[in-house]
């Protein structure tokens, strides 16, 4: 049964809860809410986070009024207009559907959640008809100057077809990363670099070429004692043509993000690590670009770097309106069915199509689709008793 808002779409503070308070609610989550909160009506009312302490320090420190430890009782007594969610992947799903179901728009952290599978369901838990509920990803990384600049360079083709791509996340992550509870396992975590860590990239990928056609893949397990693999390579054909070379690590010690894009009348690129800003974008003219045409792509405007201030402006901006964010619904499933099609790839050796991975699909209710040598060890059985 929906709540209807009371507040939010109306011209009130919108009432914000953040739920998990460790370390992306800290240098995200928190920062974007309170930079926001200064140029425009928005109160954070409460926080809630399972370790009792976590939560009294961070809404002690911050001074946020209602510390919790139970979801449902902060929603049903605050009815916050909006919940971002800041725990491990494994609870995003029931975390949004609770959420939307009380009548709260939902931003979740990447990864969405573990399968397409629990992503449908958040989907149908959206509002049914215009206004929402609606659930957002965040995927910060499409916001900011030179993204959106790019974007929009490459949807009125101004430097010409994309043809090649690469998109990099090589990464480290080191035993010390791997010792939380919730990282490694497909259960809690999802998914290993693909899903944790390339999602990133390759989402901004997508937003910037547009739908994918097929992939062909190979993941590995080479350093690490996990469940999922530490490093992925693929291939990718777009819908236009183009195609991609991606690659996602947490092997790698010289970090980088990258992405570059080759059109027929320049090469975009994009390196940075874990955000970026116009700086970190470099357009290089194909022989013969005319110097007024040069001038006109690398003028990116003014810097606006991507973060989740940025993409937190936007979804406010929307909450208020009414309006479907961006990276919801079908817009943040993509650059998730794009990993599932990878991991399918890459554990099965064929190559993968959009739109195939569907219910039955063993890929769509786990990454790991069941695969010998990658899905979790089954329970030892019970011994036998006398
Ligand atoms: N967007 C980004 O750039 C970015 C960066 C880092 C992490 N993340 C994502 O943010 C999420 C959290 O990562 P983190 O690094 O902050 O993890 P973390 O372990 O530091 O924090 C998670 C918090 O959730 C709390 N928690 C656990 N179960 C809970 C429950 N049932 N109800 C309420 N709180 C609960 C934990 O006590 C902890 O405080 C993950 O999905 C991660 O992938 C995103």
């Amino acid at each position: 049964m929906f709540v209807t808002p009371s507040r939010g779409s109306g011209r009130g503070p919108v009432r914000v809860a953040i739920v998990g308070t460790g370390a992306i609610a800290r240098v995200g989550h928190l920062p974007a809410l309170t930079a926001l909160a200064a140029e425009q009506p928005l109160e954070i009312v409460a926080a809630v986070d399972v370790a009792p302490a976590a939560v009294e320090a961070f809404c002690a420190e911050a001074g946020i009024p209602h510390p919790y430890t139970d979801l449902d009782r902060m929603l049903a007594e605050q009815r916050p207009d909006l919940v971002t969610l800041c725990t491990p992947p494994r609870l995003h799903r029931d975390q949004t559907v609770a959420a939307l179901r009380a009548g709260a728009w939902v931003w979740c952290e990447k990864p969405p959640c573990p399968s397409l599978e629990d992503f449908d369901a958040i989907e149908a838990a959206e509002g049914a008809g215009d206004g929402g509920p609606y659930a957002a990803i965040v995927f910060q990384h499409r916001f900011g100057s030179g993204a959106g600049h790019v974007r929009e360079l490459l949807a009125r083709q101004a430097v010409g077809r994309p043809l090649v791509a690469h998109c990099q996340t090589t990464w480290y992550r080191d035993e010390a990363y791997y010792s939380a509870p919730w990282r490694g396992g497909w259960a809690d975590e999802g998914g290993g670099p693909a899903m944790g860590h390339g999602i990133h990239q390759m989402d901004l990928l997508l937003d910037l070429l547009g739908p994918w056609a097929e992939i062909r893949a190979m993941a590995g397990r080479l350093v690490h004692d996990v469940e999922t693999e530490d490093v992925s390579t693929a291939l990718v054909r777009f819908r236009s043509g183009a195609m991609a070379t991606v690659v996602n690590s947490v092997l790698s010690p010289d970090e980088v993000s990258r992405i570059r894009i080759d059109c027929e009348r320049a090469t975009v690129e994009l390196t940075h690590l874990y955000g970026h800003r116009n700086a970190d974008w470099r357009i290089t003219p194909a022989p013969g670009v005319p110097d007024e045409l040069v001038s006109a792509w690398t003028d990116f405007g003014a810097d606006v770097p991507s973060s989740h201030e940025a993409q937190l402006r936007g979804l406010l901006a929307d909450l208020r309106a009414g309006r479907r964010p961006r990276s919801s619904g079908g817009d943040g499933r993509k650059s998730l069915e794009l990993v599932a099609a990878l991991y399918k790839a890459a554990f099965t050796g064929a190559t993968v199509r959009a739109g195939e991975i569907v219910p039955g699909d063993p890929y769509y209710s786990a990454l790991h689709g069941g695969a010998p040598g990658w899905a979790p060890a089954p329970p030892p059985a019970a011994e036998a008793t006398a």
